[in-house]
């Protein structure tokens, strides 16, 4: 069936029989969490920041449901509450960071706030942050340029996941890349937010858990051959999959991405990054960002009459038949209808991430406010 998807009724029937909770309540939840790991309260509230805009998004493997994983990154000591940003390198258009095993939203929302602050001074601005830990959703960061009135651009790596193009051990993250481009007030412009792998590590657990097969394309076994069975997974192929179908770019863009996020700053590539497994052996995950001036090339307004001309132009243009959607969309539609939805209804959380929530609460000595609906 063909429907609107950034309608109300496309959103909901994405969530349905899932429980809602109101944005206050759902951000105070995270704030005692992220407060009992151990970060000060505006470490924590910035954090809180950038894991609520996944959820209110609609991008349900980077917000609350990555809680799990950070509690065991906390316990381990792999990242560590508190930890400073410090300047390796700079200069009027460039600054290099080392995040010390940081919250990664927080390393990333601070080194993102000065590459804006120095490309609003100098026109352009790309920072790095080497010795971070995982920070999420990259196109919360991406806006946050883009909010400001600037292009936005952020990138991170990540642990090993993804096998490039004829190989069979993971070697590259999902590498993700974000570009946000403003087009004006009352628009939401374009904000490309993706993974450099044909579908995120998310989508194969949920697989594992409904016992479903997966598409082809998707992952390879441990051998190198193309699997089907989410337990049977070795590594992820990179976006577009096997060489016949163009893997070879999704692996050349990972790659670039993790040239630009590890060495560039001084840190290791994806296959060197330890991930924060709760192993007590730290993160070592990098990240990039970019931000430029839109008067650096152009008469603003004239820009965002363009932009907002070509979304006209990809909106009003024909749709293919038997799709399962009424009409042609452009990147951050869904997530920017999405969030609206979810700021007037609630933000919702699967029972399955309710009870991860949950233990971490009682592993931690924090309350669980999250009961209801
Ligand atoms: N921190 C990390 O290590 C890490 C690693 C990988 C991914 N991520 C994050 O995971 C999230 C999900 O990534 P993903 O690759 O699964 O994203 P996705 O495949 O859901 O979406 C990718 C992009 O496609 C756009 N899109 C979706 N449907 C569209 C349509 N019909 N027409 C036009 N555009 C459309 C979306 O707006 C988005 O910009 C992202 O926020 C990413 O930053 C983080």
């Amino acid at each position: 069936m063909s429907i609107n998807p950034v309608s109300d009724e496309g959103i909901a029937s994405l969530w349905t029989g899932v429980s809602r909770f109101p944005v206050a309540l759902f951000r105070q939840q995270l704030e005692l969490a992220y407060r009992g790991f151990g970060l000060p309260e505006l470490d924590a509230k910035e954090a809180v920041d950038v894991l609520s805009a996944a959820d209110l998004y609609g991008i349900e493997s980077h917000g609350i449901a990555l809680i799990d994983y950070h509690s065991s990154g906390y316990r381990a000591g792999d990242f560590v509450p508190g930890a400073p940003l410090t300047v390796n390198r700079e200069t009027p258009v460039s600054v290099t960071f080392d995040g010390h095993s940081g919250p990664g939203p927080v390393q990333g929302s601070r080194a993102m706030r000065r590459c804006v602050e120095k490309a609003t001074e100098s026109g352009i601005c790309i920072a790095t942050v080497n010795n971070s830990t995982h920070y999420g959703m990259a196109g919360y960061y991406a806006r946050m340029a883009s909010d400001a009135g600037l292009i936005g651009v952020a990138m991170t790596n990540s642990g090993s996941l993804v096998a490039p193009t004829f190989g069979s051990a993971p070697m590259l993250g999902s590498n993700p890349i974000a570009v946000a481009v403003p087009a004006g007030a009352g628009s939401d412009g374009i904000v490309l937010d993706m993974s450099t792998s044909t579908v995120a590590w998310g989508k194969i657990a949920i697989a594992q858990r409904a016992g479903k097969s997966l598409p082809d394309g998707w992952a390879q076994d441990k051998t190198g051959r193309p699997t089907n069975d989410p337990n049977e997974v070795g590594a992820l192929t990179p976006l577009g999959g096997e060489r016949i179908t163009s893997g070879q770019k999704g692996y050349g863009l990972g790659l670039i991405v993790d040239v630009l996020c590890g060495p560039l700053g001084g840190g290791g590539s994806s296959w060197q990054v330890l991930g924060g497994l709760g192993n007590g052996r730290g993160s070592g995950v990098g990240h990039s960002f970019m931000a430029w001036r839109i008067d650096a090339f152009r008469d603003p307004e004239e820009f965002h009459t363009d932009i907002r001309q070509m979304i006209a132009d990809l909106h009003a243009s024909p749709v293919a038949p038997d799709v399962p959607s009424d009409r042609v969309l452009v990147p951050g539609d869904i997530e920017a209808a999405t969030r609206r939805y979810n700021e007037k209804h609630g933000v919702p959380v699967r029972p399955q991430v309710l009870d991860e929530v949950r233990a971490v609460c009682d592993e931690w000595g924090v309350p669980f406010v999250l009961t209801g609906e």
